[in-house]
């Protein structure tokens, strides 16, 4: 079966998911929606150094809302913006097309009693209902490395004591307004970034959701979650892509949540980004990682090491882009609805 698909998007996701939709034979690109003034009328093949596809950027919502297509691949900002992510999303949905999205972090986990945006979940049940279709967010994180990936090594395990997983990411190359903004990099240490306010209310956030997923699938009742985070400053100035960083401002960051038993950490979610590795050496360094580890039987130590040359060499990325894309006809085959990671149908790759 082929399914036609539109593009919402030509960020570092988005180029990498326009570039699978062309390139896999059971994908057919229908439509592409950008931003940027000066992509519009731009062919979806120059956005990722192919031949013309004959499929031309659009900035108007309505065309793409008017496609005959089967998903849209939703990888434009979301709760970082202004941009409505949810209302677009709602209305792809109504209007008869699938969607899988990179953007809605809140609907990771997608459960009536673990919603972290009750009002925002109900529109999505309502607009699923309403067009037949299904909605899916996905992501390496949230979304693979703290939950689908612990998940499935749980079912090693006879016995498991404590998990942790960490996130280690180079965010050197990261093109995007998110460092400077939401993620806090470049402010003083003492200063709240939008991220860490958004966290001191742990549970309300979308990095409690990957840890409550885990903990709902391994059978652990959670009675706390408990939220820190440790911030690494530079002696010198720093160049990166979308700025210099001052001495005496955040150039690596270690994010921690604790999901709590009987008073004692039983799942404990790591989450190391380093401009640098010059600093904090005592936090695990360099590349692209995820550690995972089972206190248990038996004890688990496992890692996940990932590197891509294309585009900007992220592939936090690329597998973002590669796990929507993978997961699409499994989303648009499924009985309409919110699909997570606990109902999405088993699904691989693709060899090309
Ligand atoms: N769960 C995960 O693991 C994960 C990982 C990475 C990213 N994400 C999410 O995926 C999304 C894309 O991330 P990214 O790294 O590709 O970001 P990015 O590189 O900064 O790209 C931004 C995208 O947003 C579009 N955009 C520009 N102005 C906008 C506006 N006012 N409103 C809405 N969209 C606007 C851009 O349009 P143009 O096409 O015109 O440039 C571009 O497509 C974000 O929502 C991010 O949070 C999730």
């Amino acid at each position: 079966m082929t399914y036609r698909v539109a593009q919402w998007g030509t960020g570092n996701v988005g180029r990498h998911a326009l570039r699978m939709i062309i390139e896999r034979p059971n994908l057919d690109l229908v439509g592409l929606r950008v931003y940027d003034p000066a992509k519009v009328g731009v062919d979806a093949g120059n956005f990722v150094g192919m031949a013309p596809v004959g499929v031309s950027a659009t900035d108007d919502s309505e065309t793409i809302l008017a496609l005959d297509a089967d998903c849209v691949n939703y990888n434009a900002l979301g709760a970082e913006s202004n941009n409505d992510a949810l209302g677009d999303i709602t209305r792809i949905l109504a209007s008869g097309k699938n969607v899988v999205s990179s953007a809605g972090a809140d609907y990771a986990y997608v459960r009536p009693d673990v919603s972290i945006d009750p009002d925002g979940h109900r529109k999505l049940v309502e607009a699923c209902h309403q067009g037949e279709t299904s909605f899916y967010m996905g992501g390496i994180n949230p979304g693979f490395a703290m939950d689908q990936w612990p998940i499935a090594l749980s079912r090693l395990c006879r016995r498991i004591e404590r998990m942790h997983v960490t996130e280690i990411v180079d965010c050197r190359g990261y093109d995007s307004s998110l460092m400077q903004g939401t993620m806090g990099f470049g402010l003083p240490p003492e200063a709240e970034s939008p991220l860490d306010r958004h966290l001191s209310n742990v549970t309300n956030t979308t990095f409690y959701l990957s840890l409550r997923m885990l903990a709902d699938a391994i059978g652990l009742k959670l009675d706390d979650v408990k939220y820190s985070r440790e911030a690494a400053t530079t002696d010198v100035p720093l160049d990166g892509v979308v700025g210099r960083y001052e001495p005496g401002t955040i150039v690596a960051q270690r994010l921690r949540i604790d999901g709590i038993v009987d008073g004692e950490p039983r799942l404990s979610l790591f989450w190391v980004w380093r401009l640098t590795d010059d600093v904090a050496p005592e936090w695990p360094r360099s590349g692209f990682k995820w550690l995972f580890k089972v206190e248990g039987d038996p004890d688990i130590d496992s890692e996940i090491e990932l590197d891509t040359a294309t585009d900007a060499g992220r592939p936090t990325s690329l597998t973002t882009a590669a796990l929507l894309i993978n997961a699409l006809p499994a989303v648009c085959d499924a009985q309409p609805g919110l699909i997570d990671n606990l109902t999405l149908a088993p699904h691989s790759g693709r060899a090309l």
